[in-house]
């Protein structure tokens, strides 16, 4: 039988991620997944539906918003478990400016969905489910800004598409190389002891 810990030759508290980061890590990715979903095909919809759709993608927008700030603060004051010595630089390398990426993207892409609904003719509070409103960013709306934004948001998906490719494509492929301590690492159910 190899623990996780054993398996990699660390100590339990530094083979994986806290629970914390894993948890967020994963309340996260779902949310991002059915955001994308709700994004790219809301416009399928006849109303009301669609607009039940919206509501819920900029709700579940604001709360991945608001898991992000958390995340990033905990991921600066706390070490993520080192790599594997198996793995090759730029592996590691492309791992971090992925994970960096991923980042960046957490905050660029709900930020830039308010200014979309910042800046438009008729703005309003956004509905936070049926529970509160939330208030427009204090910007000067006009068309051309809207339009950037809407742009912004558009193209930042695609990329939040094309990391989640690179992201899960690279987890899956070490699996696979028989490095599966290191999906352990985040998905600790995944990593079978024997
Ligand atoms: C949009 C969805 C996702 C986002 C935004 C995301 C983001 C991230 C970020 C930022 C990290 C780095 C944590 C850190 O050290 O700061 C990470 C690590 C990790 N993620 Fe994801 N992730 C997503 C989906 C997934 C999925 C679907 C898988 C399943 C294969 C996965 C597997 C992992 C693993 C195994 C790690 C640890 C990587 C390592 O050991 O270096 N992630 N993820
Ligand atoms: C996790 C965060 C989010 C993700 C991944 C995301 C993703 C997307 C995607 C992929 C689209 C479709 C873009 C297109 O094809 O034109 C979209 C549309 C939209 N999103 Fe988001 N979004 C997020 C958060 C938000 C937030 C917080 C708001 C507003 C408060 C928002 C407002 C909108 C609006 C108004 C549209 C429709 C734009 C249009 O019709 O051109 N989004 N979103």
């Amino acid at each position: 039988m190899t623990t996780l810990a054993a398996a990699t030759g660390l100590g339990p508290e530094r083979a994986r991620y806290s629970r914390v980061a894993i948890w967020l890590h994963w309340a996260i990715a779902g949310l991002i997944v059915v955001n994308l979903l709700l994004g790219f095909f809301h416009e399928d919809f006849a109303r009301p539906v669609r607009g039940t759709m919206m509501t819920w993608h900029k709700s579940i927008g604001f709360t991945v918003l608001a898991l992000t700030v958390v995340r990033i603060l905990w991921r600066l004051s706390h070490r993520p478990p080192a790599f594997d010595s198996a793995l090759k630089r730029w592996e590691t390398g492309l791992a971090t400016a992925v994970h960096w990426l991923f980042y960046a993207l957490l905050l660029a892409i709900p930020l830039s969905g308010w200014l979309i609904v910042s800046t438009g003719t008729k703005v309003m509070p956004t509905h936070f489910l049926w529970l509160f409103d939330i208030g427009p960013l204090p910007v000067t709306p006009g068309e051309g800004i809207h339009d950037l934004a809407e742009e912004a948001h558009e193209l930042l998906g695609y990329a939040m598409l094309l990391l989640l490719v690179l992201h899960v494509g690279g987890a899956v492929k070490h699996h696979l190389d028989g490095h599966r301590h290191l999906i352990g690492r985040m998905a600790p159910w995944l990593y079978r002891e024997r």
